[in-house]
Formats: C-alpha cells, sequence, structure tokens
C-alpha cells in the first residue's frame, strides 16, 4: 500500500505537513491558495483546476433568501467537494462576516453589535458570545468569520463607529476576549503569535481591520490616520497584541492609510511589525477589493496593486469576482521575479498552518449535529442577557427625588411610539440579513413592542402608534410613554455622518409625546447623537445601541426585572464641532462622559 503523504498525515506535526505539502504544489496551486472569491462566482473549474483558496459570501449574498442553515450547510458542503477533486485535495476556507452572531442566516441568533458589548464592560459574557456565535456559524459548515473588529473609533462620525467596542483602548482590550469564544482557549504553551483553533465547534477568527482604522480624521471611511507610531501603538495596537496573545489565525488589513500611506501596501506594519516583531505566524487577507484601492481609477494598474499589496505582506486577497485576472496577473509577477518565490511561500505556508490548525484536512465537511443550534433558545437568552447589560440610563426623572424608572407592569395605560418600537430590523442595524441592514421583519427575533407587551400584565394597556398626532391624545388618555427612535441601517462609509443629528420625525415625535405624558425615550443608534436639546423634555432616557433580535433584554430592565448594569463606551458629545473629543482630552466638555450610567437603585424602591 502506498506510503501516506506526510501532508495527509494527521499524526504528523503540522510544520511537517506545511513543509511537506509546500513542495508538492505548483506555481499555479499556489497563486489559488492565495486567492478569494465570492460565492455568487464559484465554479467547479475554479476549485478543481484553479485551485481556489477561499470563499466567501459579501453582507447579503446567501444561497438564497431567507435560506436555512440546512441550505447554508449544502452550499457550503457542495464547494468542498469540488475543491477536493483537485490536484492535492486541499480544503477550500469559506468565511463570512459574522460580526454580531451568524447575521448574514435567517433565524441566526443576532447579538447587540459590539458598541453595546463595550457597554457591558463583561469580558466573560463577551467570550460566551463568541462561543455562541461560533457554533451557529460552524453550524451552516462555515470554519472561518471576519471577526473581531478591534478598532478603537476615536470620532463617532466614522460609519463603523457601532463596529468598534469603545474610543477607549482598555476597554476594546478587555472585549478581544471574543476571540477566545470563537477558536477556543490556547493552553498557557501555546506559542505566541501561532494559530489555535481548539474544535470543530469553533471558528478561524480574523483580527480587523490592521491596524488604525478608527482613528482617521474626522472619522472618514477608509480615511487617513494621522500620528507618530508611538500613537499608533499606544492607542490601536494594544488590542491586536490581545488578539495575538490569543492565538487568532488572521488578520485583515485596513482600507485606511497610516500618516497617507496605504495600509495595504505598508510592508513596515504588515511585515515588519505584524509579522517579524510581533511573530504573527497567521495569515494576512486583504479587504474587499483592498488592492484596488492602491492605485486610481481604482483597479487601473491591477499588476501595480498585486505587486504592491503582496511584496507588503498581504498572504491572501479577497479578489473577489474577476479572480482569472487577478491569478493571472500574479503568476505573471512571479515568473518576472518581481514577486519572489520565496514571498509566495511564506504567503501559502501561512494559509496552510491555518487550514492545518482549522482541522480542514481531516473535517471539511459540516458537522450537521448542530444544525439545530441556529437561533437556539439558549444563545437567545444569551442575547437577551446581552442586552440588558448594554443598555445605559442616562436620565430617571426630571425630579431626581423622583425617579421614572422602573416603570410599572401593574396598571395604566403606556403609549409605545416611535419609528424603532415595532421594527426588528432598525434594532439589529446595519450586518444584519443584508450588508447595510433593512427595516421590518428581517428575520425571527422580538422587537421591543412585543417585548413590552408580553412583559406587562392583564391590566396594563399597551397602546401602539408609530407615529403619534395631536389626535391621539385627544381621544385617549395615557399614564406614561415609551418612545423608541434612532438611526436607521447602515455599514461603512454609507454611515459616515458629519451631523449626528436624529431625524425631523424623531425629534416631533418626542417633543409631541413627551409634552403631553411623562415619556422614556429608548434611542436605537450606533453611536451618541446630539439629544442636548431634547433630554430636558424627557422623563428618562435610555441609551440601547443596536440591541438585535432579543428585544425582551429591554423590557426586563425598564420594568424593573433587572438593574441597568451598562456605562458609556464612548463620551456623548453636546456639539459635532466638539469632535473629535474622547475621554482623557483636555478639550473634554461632555454631555455625558464616558463611563457614565445611572441606576434605578431597585432595592430602595
Ligand atoms: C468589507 C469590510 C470588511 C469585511 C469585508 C468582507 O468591505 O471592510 O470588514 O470583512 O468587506 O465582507
Amino acid at each position: 500500500m502506498a506510503e501516506k503523504p506526510i501532508y495527509k498525515d494527521p499524526q504528523q506535526a503540522i510544520e511537517e505537513r506545511v513543509k511537506d505539502l509546500l513542495l508538492r504544489m505548483t506555481i499555479a496551486e499556489k497563486v489559488g491558495q492565495m486567492t478569494q472569491i465570492e460565492r455568487s462566482v464559484v465554479t467547479l473549474d475554479a476549485m478543481k483546476n484553479q485551485f481556489i483558496g477561499s470563499i466567501l459570501n459579501a453582507g447579503g449574498s446567501t444561497p438564497r433568501s431567507g435560506a436555512s442553515a440546512e441550505e447554508w450547510a449544502d452550499m457550503v458542503d457542495g464547494f468542498q467537494r469540488w475543491a477536493l477533486e483537485s490536484r492535492l485535495s486541499i480544503p477550500v476556507l469559506y468565511g463570512t462576516d459574522a460580526v454580531h452572531g451568524h447575521n448574514n442566516c435567517y433565524g441566526a441568533t443576532i447579538f447587540p453589535h459590539n458598541i453595546g458589548l463595550g457597554a457591558t464592560r463583561d469580558p466573560n459574557l463577551v467570550q460566551k458570545i463568541g462561543e455562541a456565535t461560533a457554533i451557529e456559524v460552524r453550524a451552516t459548515g462555515i470554519p472561518y468569520t471576519f471577526a473581531p473588529c478591534v478598532a478603537v473609533s476615536r470620532d463617532p462620525r466614522w460609519g463603523r463607529c457601532y463596529e468598534s467596542y469603545s474610543e477607549d483602548t482598555e476597554t476594546v482590550r478587555k472585549m478581544t476576549t471574543i476571540v477566545q469564544g470563537l477558536q477556543g482557549s490556547p493552553p498557557q504553551s501555546h506559542p505566541k503569535g501561532y494559530p489555535f483553533l481548539a474544535s470543530r465547534k469553533n471558528v478561524i477568527a480574523c483580527m480587523k481591520h490592521f491596524i488604525g482604522d478608527g482613528g482617521t480624521k474626522g472619522g472618514i471611511n477608509e480615511g487617513n490616520t494621522v500620528g507618530s507610531f508611538d500613537e499608533l501603538h499606544s492607542v490601536h495596537l494594544k488590542p491586536f497584541l490581545d488578539c495575538l496573545d490569543q492565538g487568532v489565525c488572521t488578520a485583515m488589513a485596513s482600507y485606511s492609510s497610516w500618516n497617507s500611506m496605504m495600509l495595504h501596501s505598508h510592508h513596515f506594519l504588515l511585515t515588519q511589525v505584524l509579522k517579524h516583531q510581533l511573530g504573527f505566524k497567521g495569515f494576512v487577507i486583504s479587504d474587499w477589493e483592498g488592492i484596488d484601492r492602491l492605485c486610481q481609477p481604482q483597479g487601473s494598474d491591477y499588476r501595480f496593486c498585486i505587486s504592491a499589496s503582496i511584496n507588503a505582506g498581504i498572504d491572501m486577497v479577497m479578489v473577489p469576482h474577476d479572480f482569472q485576472k487577478f491569478i493571472g496577473d500574479l503568476t505573471f509577477l512571479v515568473e518576472s521575479g518581481e514577486i519572489s518565490m520565496t514571498r509566495i511561500d511564506d504567503a501559502v505556508e501561512r494559509i496552510l498552518r491555518v487550514k492545518f490548525v482549522g482541522g480542514l484536512f481531516e473535517h471539511p465537511f459540516t458537522d450537521r449535529s448542530l444544525l439545530n443550534l441556529v437561533g437556539c433558545k439558549m444563545h437567545r437568552e444569551l442575547a437577551r442577557e446581552a442586552v440588558r447589560k448594554s443598555l445605559v440610563l442616562l436620565k430617571n426623572g426630571k425630579n431626581p427625588n423622583k425617579p421614572f424608572l422602573p416603570l410599572s407592569k401593574n396598571g395604566g395605560r403606556i403609549l409605545v411610539g416611535g419609528e424603532h418600537a415595532h421594527n426588528l430590523g432598525y434594532q439589529c442595524g446595519g450586518w444584519t440579513i443584508t450588508w447595510y441592514g433593512i427595516g421590518g421583519q428581517i428575520t425571527q427575533g422580538t422587537t421591543i413592542l412585543e417585548a413590552i407587551k408580553a412583559a406587562v400584565g392583564m391590566n396594563t394597556a399597551v397602546i401602539y402608534e408609530e407615529n403619534p398626532t395631536e389626535t391621539s391624545f385627544k381621544t385617549q388618555e395615557f399614564s406614561s410613554a415609551i418612545v423608541v427612535v434612532g438611526e436607521k441601517p447602515y455599514a461603512e462609509f454609507l454611515g459616515d455622518d458629519p451631523k449626528l443629528e436624529l431625524s425631523p420625525k424623531a425629534i416631533e415625535t418626542i417633543e409631541l409625546v413627551c409634552s403631553k405624558v411623562p415619556t422614556l425615550v429608548i434611542l436605537l443608534s450606533g453611536r451618541p447623537l446630539i439629544v442636548e436639546p431634547l433630554i430636558e423634555k424627557m422623563e428618562a432616557f435610555v441609551a440601547a445601541w443596536l440591541p438585535g433580535s432579543e428585544g425582551a433584554g429591554v423590557a426586563d430592565v425598564i420594568f424593573g426585572g433587572y438593574e441597568f448594569h451598562g456605562c458609556l463606551p464612548r463620551t456623548w458629545f453636546k456639539r459635532v464641532d466638539q469632535l473629535p473629543m474622547n475621554v482623557g482630552d483636555s478639550n473634554y466638555d461632555p454631555l455625558f462622559p464616558f463611563g457614565f450610567g445611572l441606576k434605578m437603585n431597585l432595592k430602595n424602591q
């Protein structure tokens, strides 16, 4: 019987398997491993004969609208079968953006976005969220997520502010426990910088976006972070060090620039710092068409883009569509010597290492015993706990001696209004079912209105009017009101906002309802917004961030089932002309300071 090749023998050391496989590979097979393509352009030929190493789905790109977990698993396993038909049967690595639960998958548990998790200041909770997310992602056959985003967002005008746990580096560092949740916890003896994965219930993580995406001037997405290396290190690098300490398997380069040099071609930061100084042994992936941005018009000199990025230290390129051109140009650059075979071998070695560590060679297909855990009760209860702990109480009673919260469940007529009271899509925000998020009943979950109705007693009336008018108050009496307003979903550059104002409709609803009846205002947003002019009208004010599918967590707290726990993960400014303004700044004049959060003092009730 022919000797089993070393790379196919799980008894062999991973580094021996990597070396053995690399020696067997042709240039075409190596170039294919460095290529990541979108699921919509995958073919048998691409997988079998062009050796594509990785596939992703764009935000919102799904097997079909409302696809079940099983349909996801069938799709991913189908791609894997094609990949294993290739000459060396190297398994393909499928990745997705599971950034607050398995948010592309209908019916999956949707956790609060990172800004809300930052408000919890609870590393253990965040680790458990990572564990639950990993299981739901694995249940659909996917072994890789482009998370966590460990950006330290220094300006709320940035469209990705909600993807950042906090403006404060130390707070972001605390939340990097999500890497252990996603990948599992490495033993003390685990070599620093070496990728780690515990089991088939864990997923390969991706620390992103390296580095400084949250520090761009004016919060401009994909903009320019200016400052010394010491400043870059003290504000933005430390959370990446914590991810490395946890054995993070991959890193994603940032679209942004540092001192006007784009990260996607930054040899000093990608190779000298991340790989050589910090000893990172996983692989660096580009962002979506990230290398194309290295020349203007975008992608016009594609060979230059490839040469500059790969030579800087990018190992895998998220092409993601025209992979024939990428493969052709990269092959030309290798054969011409503009990209050395040493560089190619380093990139492929890193990719293979992650695939071996990820167990893909032994377990290339879905563990379907996990399927029933997608959106399961246990995970939804965890998400509900996270919602409770993320809420920040900013005002409780026009008269501090007469707290307005907790509201009574027994008796009275509560008006519930506002665009966000009964809208699951708004509750979840961007990166949910679609890339930038949409309103409506987009998946399975509980809206805040539904939660309020379920929470109150039989003798309490809950009247819902999305847009209350003067007439609403002429024809009926209310003992109190709850107005839920906020931002509509967005992602990335679509969320860049120099004004940070509430919509006219939200302001109108707040002003009207507050003038008629004692009102709790709940804000659903990816960041602080201008509210100072309205605060005095409110009886109570709660920041709920982007809570996700389990709106019941809001009702749990406002009716006194649980005490408020959250505190501000970011400074609440008064006016945008104060920005950027972060805790520790000399010009610090906030409406509510970083770390602020009131209690209801339930025991005294
Ligand atoms: C996006 C984002 C990145 C994401 C990637 C794949 O443009 O910048 O965070 O992981 O593309 O969707």
